[in-house]
């Protein structure tokens, strides 16, 4: 994967080459090195291995491959860590949302809440992906209701050249707030994740939040050279961030594409997808799950599959793309926009999905969103492995006793009350 992801930039200008020179290495050294979790890691050691999570996140196999259902439908929320929980604000108060971040202490302690308040079958890291920027010393902060601002954007050929080295001795405050997390969960798995390097390089061209990409999208065409410097940057930033999460203990992966919806199918699939597959390339040896998420991406959910499975098919020999089978797939997040049949229809079977519980029926009367939530867990039936989720995050205003109860409705849907929906 590592030649194809670089060969655009090997094409095209020396000024690229450090950037180039420093993955490739780093890559070599992890081979050499045996790409391995820890043999204490509670995928490795069992402890999270068999859980309902995991299961579903394998298409419905054990961790030796053979067929297995759950005893239990897992389901987890993006953004359940955050603003709907009273326990969160009052732990955030006077804290920047970053400094709490790298606070691994507090890291933990917000990690944990929505797992004991909720009962959920997994938690997710609390961080933010644009953590290694701020790791990397670029100086970006979280602007309360706005999102992530840099100081200086990212905009030229010069800029790309002068972004910083990320040392890997940096992500120390997020391995340590991983292994404190891990040590209280148990047999619950912890999520790792990161920014898609589309995303990330979105906030860093544009300086802050945008709602049309219109500069890392003109960058991509108008000078595909810096934009695959950046975005390789960005590739390796992010890959390391998830790479150091599971090396601590967590036991699978997310990377976020949450704006590749604002791409076209053509420049997703000429500058894009080999980035986020590079991103993906540095947890593909590790054996966890990965899971691949974006927002507005009906259009290319394939190629969004395709970016997870040629990474995992790395070293499966006759399966460079990862469709032959012979390695496992990524998980697809759908975000409420596409009815789960329907992603089906559009990865096949053998693909397992999360999601897609829309976000704008929480605050519905229950029967409502009861019968929406029924709806979904049986129009995700026909995939190989579903685990429940929203098609986007927990809107802050969101009433927390309404998670909890949509939890254990979950839970409680047997297998047999399910007919499965196709498109
Ligand atoms: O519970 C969880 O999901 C874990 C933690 C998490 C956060 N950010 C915490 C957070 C995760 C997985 C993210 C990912 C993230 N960060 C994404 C991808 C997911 C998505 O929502 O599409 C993106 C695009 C970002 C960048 C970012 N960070 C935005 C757009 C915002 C919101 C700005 C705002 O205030 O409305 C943030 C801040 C942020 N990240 C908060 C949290 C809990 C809110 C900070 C606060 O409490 O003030």
């Amino acid at each position: 994967m590592a030649s194809e992801t670089f060969s655009g930039m090997a094409a095209s200008s020396p000024m690229t080459a450090p950037v180039r020179t420093s993955a490739v290495r780093r890559a070599q050294a992890q081979a050499q090195a045996g790409d391995v979790l820890p043999s204490d890691h509670p995928l490795t050691s069992g402890v999270t291995a068999e859980s309902p999570l995991l299961v579903e996140y394998r298409g419905g196999r054990d961790a030796a491959g053979d067929p297995a259902r759950p005893g239990r439908r897992p389901v987890w929320f993006m953004r359940q860590a955050g603003r709907s929980l009273p326990e969160y604000r009052a732990l955030r108060e006077g804290t920047s949302m970053l400094d709490a971040c790298l606070d691994p202490e507090m890291a933990a302690e917000i990690t944990l809440q929505p797992v004991r308040r909720h009962d959920v079958d997994a938690a997710i890291f609390f961080s933010d992906i644009v953590i290694p920027l701020r790791l990397a010393g670029i100086d970006v902060e979280i602007v309360p209701n706005v999102g992530p601002v840099l100081a200086h954007p990212v905009r030229t050929r010069a800029d790309v050249e002068a972004l910083p080295q990320l040392d890997d001795d940096a992500f120390a405050p997020i391995t340590e707030a991983v292994a404190r997390t891990v040590e209280q969960l148990g047999s619950t798995p912890l999520i790792g994740f990161a920014g898609a390097p589309f995303t990330l390089a979105a906030y860093m061209v544009e300086g802050r939040p945008s709602r049309d990409h219109l500069g890392p999208r003109t960058m991509m065409h108008a000078d595909p050279e810096t934009w695959d410097a950046l975005a390789s940057w960005a590739a390796d930033v992010s890959g390391r961030f998830m790479r150091a999460q599971l090396m601590a203990g967590a036991s699978a992966a997310q990377l976020f594409d949450s704006w590749a919806g604002s791409l076209g199918r053509d420049d997703y699939a000429a500058h894009v997808q080999k980035h986020s597959a590079a991103a993906f390339s540095h947890v593909a040896g590790l054996g966890a799950p990965l899971i691949h998420f974006g927002t507005g991406t009906g259009e290319i959910l394939d190629l969004m599959l395709q970016a997870g499975a040629k990474a995992l098919a790395q070293g499966v020999p006759g399966d460079d793309e990862g469709v032959s089978g012979g390695s496992p797939s990524p998980v697809v997040g759908i975000d409420y926009r596409v009815n789960l049949a329907e992603a089906t229809r559009r990865l096949g079977e053998q693909t397992p999905l999360q999601g897609n519980i829309d976000p704008a029926l929480l605050t519905a009367d229950w029967d409502v969103l009861e019968a929406h939530v029924r709806d979904v867990v049986a129009a995700g039936a026909g995939a190989a492995g579903h685990v429940l989720n929203l098609g986007h995050g927990v809107p802050p205003s969101t009433d927390p006793e309404v998670l909890t109860r949509v939890v254990s409705l979950i839970h409680s849907i047997s297998p047999a009350e399910i007919e499965p929906t196709r498109a």
